[in-house]
């Protein structure tokens, strides 16, 4: 009989209290892959950890763990029984990304993030702790996938060690120039597992950042791992009423699609959307602004506009779309106030800032309003991700398909 998800946590005492321990993740990661050709990635040290918290549980050393499986997920997105491919989600956060590629069909087979309420908040939707720092996680350490996918943060590089070395003829070494960086440790990785497409998104500033530098190196590097490069930036708004710009850049690997994947970008949509389609019906007053931060906004806008400059609060327009959101939003949320009829400005609510990223209503929260904030914030649009993900996996299935029936043939 199938065990409840949540019974077996409540029964293992599993609670996600340290970052750098990574036990959890290779048991959520062993009980989500038992059957699907990457358990060994995480078994042993799955069995040592539930060896070590119940001795007397001999049941735990039985072939997969029998007294645990299979496991019935009650969780809102649980992984899909007949995947069509596999990915990796690095740089996780609260899995916005894993989200959109799980919906077209995918099955998420390891995953990174280093912050403990992110970690919280993945495992209670997708059931999986993600593991931790992935600068320390050998590459060997990964299985095999056939997309990786990360929205990783921007680092700039000193690439004077480049020219130097072109100037003396050497090879570019790219790769080098990022060493440090956390753009390396996905470059490492691509290197090492050479999957058969990568999807990475960041801000839109990643093009011109030092001057222009640093997307150089990102690119000159994923071109000499042996990929063909697609970027573009792309805004959420034509899916959610939120204007957001994003760079997403799509590698394929020239020796498996000898660059004739007919991949292109989604064309965007004329839909328009509009605020007030997201916000919720009944709002608690504590998101209403206090008269003295609302005071402060405004004289801090006026001060500003006095001088010139643009700076200010962004009073929402409820028929048109919000400004982009940061990670900063739980500060003060003056970058989206909603008007309200003889009040002050409320902030969004953590619900509504799910919903202005795409998140779907069942998307659990179980952490403070300050850590939702930061967590939305920080994540993506995701029907944007997956109208992405829908063409990148048009050429992962044809090419999935023409290997099988290469191998039918032979
Ligand atoms: C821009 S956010 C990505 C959010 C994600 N796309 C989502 O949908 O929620 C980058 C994430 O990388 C994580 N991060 C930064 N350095 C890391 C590291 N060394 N190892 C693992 N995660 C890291 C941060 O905690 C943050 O959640």
């Amino acid at each position: 009989m199938s065990k409840k998800y949540s019974d077996i946590k409540k029964k293992l005492k599993l609670e996600i209290t340290k970052t750098e321990n990574n036990d959890l993740a290779h048991l959520t990661h062993f009980f989500q892959n038992h059957k699907n050709g990457v358990s060994q990635y995480f078994r042993p040290t799955a069995q040592n950890y539930l060896e070590e918290l119940h001795e007397d549980l001999s049941i735990v050393s039985e072939p997969d763990f029998q007294y645990y499986l299979p496991i019935k997920w009650d969780i809102p997105f649980p992984p899909t029984s007949n995947p069509k491919f596999k990915f990796i989600d690095l740089f996780a956060g609260i899995g916005g990304i894993r989200l959109a590629f799980q919906n077209l069909g995918g099955k998420c087979v390891f995953t990174s993030e280093w912050d403990i309420y992110s970690k919280k908040t993945y495992d209670a939707n997708f059931g999986e702790v993600p593991f931790g720092d992935i600068t320390k996680i050998p590459e060997t350490e990964i299985p095999h996938h056939d997309i990786l996918l990360g929205g990783f943060p921007c680092q700039p590089f000193s690439i004077a060690g480049v020219s130097k070395k072109n100037a003396l003829g050497k090879a570019h070494g790219f790769l080098d120039e990022t060493q440090g960086t956390l753009f390396f440790d996905i470059a490492r990785i691509i290197k090492h597992k050479k999957p058969s497409a990568f999807m990475l998104e960041n801000v839109k500033n990643l093009v011109s950042h030092d001057k222009k530098k640093t997307f150089t190196v990102i690119k000159e590097t994923l071109k000499e791992l042996g990929y063909s490069i697609h970027f573009k930036v792309l805004d959420g708004q034509h899916f959610v009423p939120q204007h957001r710009e994003r760079i997403i850049i799509v590698g394929f690997r020239t020796d498996v699609f000898n660059n004739e994947e007919t991949f292109s970008f989604p064309k965007m949509g004329e839909q328009k959307f509009a605020l007030r389609d997201i916000l919720e019906q009944e709002v608690d007053p504590k998101y209403t602004l206090s008269d003295k931060l609302w005071n402060y906004l405004q004289e801090y806008a006026k001060k500003h506009k006095a001088k010139g400059n643009g700076f200010g609060f962004g009073l929402a327009n409820l028929d048109g779309i919000s400004r982009t959101m940061s990670a900063r939003y739980y500060k003060d949320g003056a970058e989206i106030l909603i008007p309200q009829e003889g009040k002050n400005p409320r902030r969004l609510t953590p619900r509504e800032c799910a919903r202005l990223q795409g998140f779907p209503d069942s998307f659990l929260i179980p952490v403070s309003d300050n850590q939702a904030y930061k967590q939305f914030g920080n994540s993506v649009v995701t029907p944007l991700i997956q109208a992405v993900g829908k063409n990148i996996v048009k050429e992962i299935i044809k090419i999935n398909e023409l290997k099988k029936s290469q191998i039918a043939v032979h």
